[in-house]
């Protein structure tokens, strides 16, 4: 059996990637064959498809870090699913296509009343939010959080991760619309870094106090005043360096304010370490999307035939939440 799938050779700009045909993969022992219907792109799609972010050895070489569909077919051992039920997935890679393998336990339900493309726009976000503010983060209701890039898909699930627990978030942006988006997502404050000094509004924002803990993706020129910004106890988490990770800093603080300097990256992680940060989300998130309380922002849908305009629009950053492909029906 062959399908169709987003082939992007030896890597490039967005023409490099071609509507193909190839194999269809099949599931092996605990994994699901899932149909997709929508996949949502992801930040790190375009540094892959650059060639600056290789998938790691066992993973499919074909993009796409999440999917929602129907289960086509399960592989020895997989209870918990079965054919034809709607599913979103986080997926080792292999998104773009239309089958894709991910793990029986890296899936979760469609929310009640949401349709696939929004379920698409989910896994890779939520799945890597809360392994950083809540899990490394240690992120707790009463807590002041400051997300860099609070208008990008993770931002805008760390604004609404926040809104839950009952934490008060601010934001950096760069420009005053989506500013206004993040205000009017749940953030309490929203930070132009084009025309303000982050630190300083951080500082007058608090009363001097600063922010428990910081989500970062710009990286090394943010390091002096992300540690300026945290309180004592502060947790400073990484999850890119859209700016670069070398430069120099003045670590004092760290020492003097007891701060913690961590960060991870979602794909390496062991199949386990996946499977415990679903059923945290099951238990936690989804509930609480099935309410229609939390809301993914979908900003943009392409047919898959389509998906160099979206890679453009996402390198653009005129975006303000997620952009996703029509893969099926
Ligand atoms: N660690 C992990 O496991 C993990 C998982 C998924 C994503 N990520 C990372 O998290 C970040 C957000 O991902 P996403 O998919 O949500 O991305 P996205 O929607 O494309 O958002 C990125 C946003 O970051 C802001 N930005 C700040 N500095 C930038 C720069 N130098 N270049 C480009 N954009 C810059 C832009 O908004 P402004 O206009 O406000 O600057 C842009 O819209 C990415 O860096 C991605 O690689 C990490």
């Amino acid at each position: 059996m062959t399908m169709k799938y987003i082939e992007h050779g030896a890597g490039g700009d967005a023409d490099c990637m071609t509507l193909a045909e190839g194999p269809t993969p099949q599931a092996g022992p605990g994994q699901i064959l899932i149909e997709v219907v929508c996949a949502g792109i992801n930040r790190p799609d375009v540094l892959q498809r650059s060639g600056r972010y290789p998938p790691p050895p066992d993973a499919s070489p074909v993009l796409g870090l999440e999917v929602a569909g129907r289960v086509a077919a399960v592989g020895a051992g997989v209870t918990e699913w079965t054919v034809g039920t709607g599913v979103t997935a986080l997926t080792p890679g292999g998104g773009y296509a239309e089958y894709c393998v991910a793990a029986a336990s890296h899936a979760l339900p469609i929310p009640v009343g949401m349709d696939f493309a929004t379920a698409a726009a989910l896994p890779e976000t939520w799945f890597t939010v809360w392994a950083n503010l809540v899990d490394l983060g240690r992120l707790k209701r009463g807590e002041r959080l400051l997300v860099h890039g609070g208008s990008s898909g993770i931002g805008l699930v760390a604004i609404q991760l926040a809104k839950h627990l009952g934490v008060e978030c601010i934001v950096t942006v760069g420009n005053e619309e989506k500013a206004a988006f993040c205000r009017q997502a749940g953030a309490a404050h929203a930070i132009n870094y084009r025309t303000a000094d982050f630190a300083d509004e951080v500082k007058t924002l608090t009363g001097g106090t600063g922010v428990d803990v910081i989500l970062d993706m710009v990286g090394a020129p943010y390091l002096q005043r992300n540690l300026a910004s945290l309180r004592r106890d502060g947790r400073l988490v990484y999850v890119a360096f859209l700016e670069g990770s070398k430069g120099e800093a003045d670590l004092m603080p760290i020492m003097l304010k007891r701060l913690t300097v961590t960060g991870s990256t979602m794909r390496p992680r062991t199949p386990a370490e996946k499977t415990a940060i679903r059923d945290a989300l099951a238990a936690s998130i989804w509930p609480a999307l099935a309410r229609g309380e939390l809301l993914p922002h979908l900003f943009a849908r392409f047919p898959l035939a389509q998906v160099a305009e979206a890679h453009r629009l996402m390198e653009s950053s005129r975006h303000i939440g997620k952009i996703v492909l029509e893969v099926g029906k």
